[in-house]
């Protein structure tokens, strides 16, 4: 395996219209922190750079449903994404925004770079276009049915709802996100890269070169490939991103997919003056830490535009995850079905490890996974609590007990005491193979592993007891015992900064190198610990239900809001005769009763001033008899009358059914003399 110098180590960025949820950090941020955490950890050269991205339809969308500029939008989460990481531990070198003066520069440069060199066509083509609004609708402004799987929110650059890759026209009834109206076909001009240019290219990179790239992103690359490339538009007519800098391309601007990747170059010189030699020199492995549908992105489209460009190393591998969903359905951000990364760390405070090793051990690397809350708490209370901070505590427990707290001699080591320690070699070595080649769950059940053989030893060895018998011996199972905590301390160090921060301080020692996980004398014997305290508490079930009744709100405020947007269709027209056959008053309810036997209905007298009849409404369940006497409703009078529940009914109360299903009661706005006409 060829030896790299230096590692970039790039993060998807963020688009800037939301906050982080769990399906971020599962698919991108904990898998690429745990890598760059254990390259540092080694001693090696490398950068993690990541940022906000600041551009697209999405920002503008989020900002028309806001009613504020797309700039207010993306300073407010860009704030709220940047704050957030920084508390969960992500510890990138450097967490930029596309809005940067750099990045515009940087990414305008590239554009003009590739135009000069004659790696773009200029295509004009039909769109489609709001006449309404004056606008071309790109990507996401646009919406209809998917013609794959019939979802009728599929948007015109893909559907949510079956992964598939569209474009406007395919879109089934397409019709404008901004106003609703039915689009128009509209001349246009834009900027395209031919990725057919570059596809054989391409074909001997990944498919030939990049075998070991995992199943999921390899397999996706080929298919792109054996469907043939197509040239891609590389600019959009929209108000908001970098302009396109050519002349006479007024109110165009560059596409968020070509822009957003140069983010990373951009990110990078922001970082260091010394930015190129992590991207033009062939020492430097680039690793693309990304989501699954960003695969053709970082795989065909970015590679194609470095190589277009020249100059530019590619990336060695792009470890794309799967999906997370969140109890069994798939996160939206639109429905707030999430779990939002800034509300967890200010519900559970002290918690981010837990988080990040739920995530991490449950993390969606070969196919989408599912987060629940029962899975967090049994995480956190069958493996932090009871494996790895049970043998934390009970090592630093005994030593304080026997040996106030100073780490004892090592006497002569038993060959059961040398079968463990040698087990941490190789624990060390199948970690680092894990991380290395992105197997990140497994190598979190290795970092496990130490914890778990430290309690295996302190069991088979049982120090309380001996210490009656036997203290000498005690005094290496402690020492033993310390050894393998001060492993675990580096160990799980990429996946749990602050656990691992936490048993520094405890065992009063400054941060080990990963070399010497597994070496034994870590601790000298004298050298004084702190006080134990807990790594980690249990989650209580009320903690658990009380996040379960926050998703079940969720699920009825969607049900509501969806059964609110559900208008029944307009019906069948009527000639005026037919409305004006209906007399509909104003009237007075006098006086109301509950039917016997009966859930729903009340009887009602009411003066229409014509007369005083009886009405039987349905109305029992939304009003008490008492609150309606006196007011002023709207009634038809000359429906036929009917018995109901042995009471005659002569006319019936109008109302309005709202989203819920609650009948409402409709008054005139201002009072009126009873009996006076509607129409
Ligand atoms: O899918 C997304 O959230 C995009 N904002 C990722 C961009 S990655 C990169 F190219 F910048
Ligand atoms: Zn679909």
């Amino acid at each position: 395996m060829k030896k790299f110098k230096r590692y970039l180590v790039t993060s998807a960025l963020p688009y800037a219209n939301g906050p982080v949820h769990i399906g971020h950090l599962a698919g991108v941020y904990i898998p690429s922190d745990i890598y760059v955490r254990y390259l540092r950890l080694r001693g090696e050269d490398v950068i993690s750079v990541c940022g906000s991205d600041e551009h697209g339809v999405p920002i503008t969308i989020k900002a028309r449903q806001e009613g504020v500029s797309p700039q207010d939008i993306v300073d407010k989460y860009h704030n709220i994404i940047k704050d957030s990481f920084k508390r969960l531990g992500m510890s990138f070198d450097i967490y930029s925004r596309t809005t940067s003066p750099v990045h515009h520069k940087t990414a305008s440069d590239f554009f003009r770079t590739l135009y000069d060199k004659g790696e773009f066509i200029e295509k004009t083509t039909m769109q489609y276009y709001d006449e309404e609004a004056g606008q071309f609708l790109a990507d996401r402004y646009i919406v209809g049915t998917c013609p794959h799987c019939q979802n009728d929110r599929a948007y015109g650059d893909q559907c949510e709802k079956c992964g598939s890759t569209l474009s406007p026209i395919d879109l089934i009834n397409p019709r404008s996100a901004i106003t609703g109206s039915v689009p128009v076909m509209k001349e246009t001009t834009h900027w395209f890269l031919p990725l057919d240019k570059h596809e054989a290219f391409l074909r001997r990179w990944i498919l030939e070169g990049h075998k070991e790239w995992k199943v999921n992103v390899y397999g996706q690359c080929k298919s792109w490939l054996d469907l043939g490339l197509q040239p891609r538009a590389v600019s959009r007519d929209l108000d908001w991103g970098i302009p396109v800098p050519v002349e006479g391309a007024e109110g165009k601007v560059l596409y968020v997919w070509f822009d957003a990747p140069i983010g990373y170059i951009s990110a990078t010189k922001e970082l260091t003056p010394d930015w190129e030699k992590y991207w033009k020199d062939e020492e430097t492995k680039m690793v693309h830490f990304i989501g699954k549908d960003n695969i053709v992105f970082h795989c065909i489209v970015f590679p194609s535009m470095l190589r277009a460009h020249g100059g530019y190393i590619l990336p060695e591998n792009v470890p794309a995850n799967e999906f997370l969903n969140l109890e069994g359905e798939k996160i939206s951000t639109s429905r707030n079905w999430a779990v939002w990364l800034h509300e967890y760390l200010d519900e559970f405070p002290g918690k981010e490890d837990v988080l990040r090793y739920v995530l991490c051990a449950n993390a969606p690397e070969t196919k989408d996974n599912d987060f629940t809350w029962r899975d967090f708490q049994a995480r956190n209370n069958n493996e932090l609590v009871a494996v790895l901070g049970n043998f934390v505590n009970r090592a630093l427990v005994l030593t304080h007990k026997y040996y106030a707290g100073r780490v004892p001699e090592c006497g002569t080591l038993t060959d059961y005491d040398r079968d463990i320690l040698s087990e941490l070699p190789t624990i060390k070595k199948s970690l680092e193979e894990d991380i290395e080649n992105f197997r990140f769950r497994e190598a979190l059940k290795e970092a496990m592993n130490i914890a778990r053989l430290g309690n295996k030893y302190l069991a088979d060895t049982e120090p309380w007891k001996v210490y009656k018998t036997d203290p000498e011996r005690v005094k290496t199972i402690l020492n033993v015992a310390l050894q393998i905590t001060a492993s675990i301390a580096i160990g799980i160090e990429p996946f749990m900064p602050f656990t691992a921060e936490k048993i520094l301080k405890l065992l009063q020692v400054d941060h080990f190198g990963w070399d010497r996980l597994g070496d034994t004398d870590l601790l000298a014997a004298g050298h004084e610990i702190g006080t134990p305290v807990l790594l980690f508490e249990k989650i209580e079930d009320s903690t658990i239900e009380a996040q379960l009744k926050k998703l079940a709100d969720t699920k009825k405020a969607n049900m509501a809001k969806e059964a609110g947007h559900k208008i029944e269709p307009q019906k069948e027209s009527i000639v005026f005769d037919d409305f004006n056959r209906m007399d509909i008053r104003s009237a007075t309810i006098l006086a109301a009763e509950k039917i016997a036997k009966t859930k729903k209905l009340l009887k009602l007298t009411i003066d229409t001033g014509i007369d005083k009849r009886t009405i039987v409404s349905g109305i029992a369940e939304y009003y008490t008899p008492e609150s309606l006497v006196g007011r002023q409703v709207l009634v038809l009078i000359n429906l036929e009358p009917r018995e109901l529940k042995g009471v005659l009914s002569e006319g019936m109360i109008l109302m309005a059914q709202d989203p819920s299903g609650k009948m409402v009661l409709l008054s005139p706005v201002d009072k009126v003399g009873n009996g006076t006409m509607i129409g």
